[in-house]
């Protein structure tokens, strides 16, 4: 009888903490907030591990050379330090710079010019991009996954059918990337209350919401600004080429909406491990952090940002600050 009943206590206990895992209740890493999967597709275990074998696999690139994660590394953020473009099949250079995918969940709108707004929609554009993964058709890479001993099963374990199909790879490209959360940064822990921030950084943080402006864009302190982005498209300026010489070739937000006003209008990203990324902006134009502050603080008139007049003590000051976003659990994924 009391046997029972611990078994029966253990059981629900058991359930309790599968439930937890299944639906993601899991208190989120400091300064995140709880991940929304969508309902369409709902977070499980069977599904994520999928995706996670998905994203590291060469076999869905045309030529089985590259798999998502040879441009979003993880012990890279999830980006590709160093590149300013990364390359794809057969040595293509992609137009854009990589960006990090820790905390993609939080994204409202994707890649720089905002033209997908979620990541099972999003999926199949990196497979089918000519300068990517170069695939000619969806129909190719399902075959190869049909025919493949390393999958058998595990369709059917996450979706109930064991013929990979166009939407489950992307809701399990989706789903696993909704876990790829970094937070609990020096900034976090701070702003929670515990002193972890430099002096510098702390002078950094009162240009930022101050004199500097950047909270203007990078909104800081709230819910919603969880990236420290107001998820919203602006012009800085870049590439700076427009202002000297020859005419730009990414039009960046225009391309989406064909809106003039939109015309060289970029996605404000994510300054969550900003300082793990390096090259920045969408062109991977601006190789430092340092550089990025600088190009702020001289702006040229181009953009919506005006010449800021910082000394270089509040540069460096403005650049710790930045530093200060780096999160934890940046580096434990070791795979490729
Ligand atoms: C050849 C390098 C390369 C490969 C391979 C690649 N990506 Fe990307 N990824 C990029 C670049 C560059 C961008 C930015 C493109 C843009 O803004 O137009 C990007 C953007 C993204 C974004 C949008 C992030 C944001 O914050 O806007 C997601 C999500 C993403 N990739 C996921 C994937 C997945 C999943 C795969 C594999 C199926 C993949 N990528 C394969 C280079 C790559
Ligand atoms: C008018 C809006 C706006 C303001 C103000 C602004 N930013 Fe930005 N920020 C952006 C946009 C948009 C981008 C992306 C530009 C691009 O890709 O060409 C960006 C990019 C960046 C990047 C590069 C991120 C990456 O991963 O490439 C950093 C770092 C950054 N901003 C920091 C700052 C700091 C520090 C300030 C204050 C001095 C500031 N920003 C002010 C909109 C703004």
């Amino acid at each position: 009888m009391v046997l029972h009943s611990v078994r029966s206590l253990l059981a629900s206990l058991l359930g309790l903490l599968a439930l937890i895992a299944a639906t993601g209740e899991e208190t989120p890493p400091l300064g995140l907030v709880s991940v929304e999967h969508p309902a369409s597709n709902p977070l499980t275990e069977a599904k994520r591990l999928l995706g996670e074998k998905l994203f590291f696999d060469k076999m869905l690139s045309r030529d089985g050379s590259i798999s998502c994660a040879t441009c979003h590394k993880p012990e890279e953020a999830f980006a590709e330090q160093g590149a300013v473009r990364s390359k794809g099949v057969d040595g293509k250079l992609g137009r854009r710079n990589t960006p990090s995918l820790f905390n993609v969940a939080f994204a409202k709108n994707l890649f720089f010019d905002g033209r997908s707004t979620s990541l099972e929609e999003q999926a199949w554009e990196p497979i089918l991009a000519e300068d990517e993964m170069g695939n000619v058709s969806e129909e190719k890479v399902l075959e190869r996954l049909r025919v493949s001993e390393a999958y058998r099963g595990l369709f059917k374990r996450a979706f109930g059918n064991d013929e990979p199909s166009k939407e489950t790879v992307a809701k399990s490209l989706a789903c696993f990337q909704r876990t790829l959360l970094s937070g609990s940064s020096a900034y976090d822990r701070w702003n929670a209350g515990k002193p972890a921030l430099s002096e510098a950084a702390h002078e950094g943080y009162q240009l930022f919401i101050g004199r500097a402006q950047c909270w203007q864009c990078h909104p800081l302190n709230s819910e919603a600004s969880v990236l420290m982005t107001d998820h919203s498209f602006h012009m800085t300026g870049v590439p700076i080429s427009e202002v000297t010489d020859e005419p730009a070739t990414d039009l960046g937000r225009f391309e989406v909406t064909e809106e003039p006003i939109d015309r060289l209008l970029f996605k404000t990203p994510s300054l969550r491990n900003v300082a793990l990324t390096p090259p920045y902006m969408h062109d991977g134009s601006i190789a430092t952090l340092k550089e990025v502050v600088e190009f702020y603080n001289v702006a040229e008139g181009a953009g919506e940002v005006l010449p800021l007049g910082l000394s270089e003590v509040e540069v460096d000051a403005l650049v710790a600050f930045l530093e200060s976003f780096t999160g934890e659990r940046v580096s434990d994924f070791s795979k490729d």
